[in-house]
């Protein structure tokens, strides 16, 4: 009798399948049939660690009734390398507090809060019924791919054809296969912190180590030259960019980029992954410059976009990376044996985006406009709080505050807060406000605050957070 794992879909029960069938001696075929076998967790036996031909794995035995089964569960040292997401403790929290009925205010989210555009909405409903639902072409439709180019030539000064074009379910995808492309086992993947949260872990998962450089909040947060200079060697492969930046907001200015540029090419091994998913969300006198644009960087630089923010296009899963053709079509190698093509519909809805003017037109400049006004709130009312540091985003929607001088004060009823994480359980506890952790961007320092909601919202979550706040104030500070 061979065993074989089925999918379930209850988490907390396992379901093995027997399979008991025996090959049909007629046609040849093998006529199987499938018994399903389900023994909640909490019955198995033992849990055991034994020593298998591959490694240390861990090994359960349960007993259903009829069969005694021993099943492996251990992962690959690639998974168990790659750490949960430390904004899950605290989002899980937020919504068991809301599902009980307390009125938790959400700044937790990397989402807008804005519906997508009619225009682009109803792009995709007319995809529909055009009948686009079809596969498309692995690295996306030509008029997707071609509206892309017309963008990156106009908007961003770089040039590209479309075989240079990769459209994936999503910048992450974009970002994730060119890792996978280019890194080898050993390879550095620097990273500026604050981070984005999943770089790191998208090196780990390719076998690359995270080289994290800190910046520092009285310099924007933007990388030091000399620091990346310092930390750069032979097994540099990959910059990560992200600007603007999420968590901080923070836009490298085009003088500090050409200078990370004149650094970036004294190292033939380096390549740089320019994240620029929140170009469009940018402040005057903001303005964006896009790495792959200054001299001698095209070559070596995977530029990452997406529809998800400027656009309010989440959900659709829509993003892309332009790039040499030689790493392009690495990572769609990559994509052709996971996912291949991205969504038919929200292609075509990504072309109507496109279609929308320079920098997404009126829609979004209207949108742009909300998250300033918010963020002008936000740090004007922050900036009046004693005992918080705050640099003014020029980007994206979100506020990196720095709250370390409350570290090692006693709430009453709570405890010590020690740290970002702490801190943003007390104030989830006692003014149900949920914030992430700067801890989860490699900033223990800060907390993100993200203000894509309305300003009413952002302006209850102030007056929560200031109360809360005033209760912990050390004398030492004071
Ligand atoms: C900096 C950054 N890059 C990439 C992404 C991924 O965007 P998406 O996969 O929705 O296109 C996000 C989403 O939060 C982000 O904040």
């Amino acid at each position: 009798m061979a065993n074989s794992l089925h999918s379930c879909s209850s988490p907390a029960v396992a379901c093995l399948g027997f399979r008991t069938g025996l090959l049909g001696a007629d046609s040849g075929s093998e006529k199987l049939s499938f018994r399903s076998v389900s023994f909640p967790l909490k019955f198995l036996e033992t849990t055991r660690r034994v020593e298998s031909h591959r490694n240390m794995s861990a090994v359960v035995k349960a007993v259903t009734g009829l069969d005694q089964v021993e099943v492996d569960i251990s992962l690959s040292p690639r998974v168990n390398s790659v750490k949960p997401s430390k904004t899950v403790a605290i989002t899980d929290q937020a919504t068991a507090l809301a599902q009980a009925g307390i009125p938790v205010i959400r700044l937790a989210a990397g989402e807008p809060d804005f519906d997508t555009p009619a225009p682009i909405a109803e792009a995709g409903i007319n995809a529909i019924r055009e009948g686009h639902t079809r596969y498309t072409p692995n690295a996306g439709t030509l008029e997707v791919r071609e509206a892309i180019c017309r963008k990156l030539k106009e908007e961003n000064g770089i040039s590209y054809t479309p075989d240079q074009i990769l459209v994936s379910n999503g910048a992450k995808q974009g970002i994730l296969q060119a890792v996978l492309a280019v890194c080898s086992p050993g390879d550095e993947v620097i990273i500026p912190a604050p981070f984005w949260v999943s770089y790191p872990e998208i090196a780990r998962l390719a076998d690359a180590t995270p080289v994290i450089l800190s910046t520092k909040i009285e310099e924007n947060f933007l990388l030091d030259p000399k620091v990346l200079e310092s930390k750069l060697t032979e097994k540099s492969r990959l910059l990560i960019l992200c600007s603007p930046s999420n968590p901080t907001g923070s836009v490298y200015p085009k003088k500090l980029l050409e200078e990370i540029a004149q650094i970036v090419a004294k190292h033939p091994r380096l390549l740089v992954l320019s994240d620029e998913i929140y170009e469009r969300i940018i402040y005057a006198p903001a303005t964006h410059t896009s790495f792959a644009s200054l001299p001698g960087m095209w070559e070596r630089t995977l530029t990452v976009n997406g529809f998800s923010k400027a656009f309010a296009m989440t959900g659709w899963r829509l993003g892309y990376l332009a790039g040499p053709k030689h790493f392009v079509a690495a990572c769609g190698k990559i994509q052709s044996q996971s996912t291949s093509g991205a969504s038919s519909i929200s292609q075509k809805a990504a072309v109507a985006a496109l279609g929308m003017g320079y920098a997404g037109g009126e829609v979004v400049a209207f949108m742009v406009k909300a998250f300033q006004e918010r963020r002008d709130f936000l740090v004007q009312s922050f900036l009046e709080l004693e005992g918080v540091k705050v640099s003014e985003p020029q980007g994206a929607f979100y506020l990196f505050i720095d709250f370390s001088s409350y570290y090692g004060s006693e709430a009453e009823g709570f405890g010590m807060i020690e740290n970002s994480e702490s801190l943003c359980r007390y104030l989830l506890d006692k003014s149900q406000v949920a914030l992430v952790p700067g801890d989860a961007f490699g900033d223990d320092s800060c907390i993100r605050i993200s203000y894509a909601t309305s300003l009413t919202t952002l302006q209850a979550a102030f007056e929560r957070i200031k109360k809360a706040l005033i209760p912990l104030k050390r004398p030492a500070h004071v």
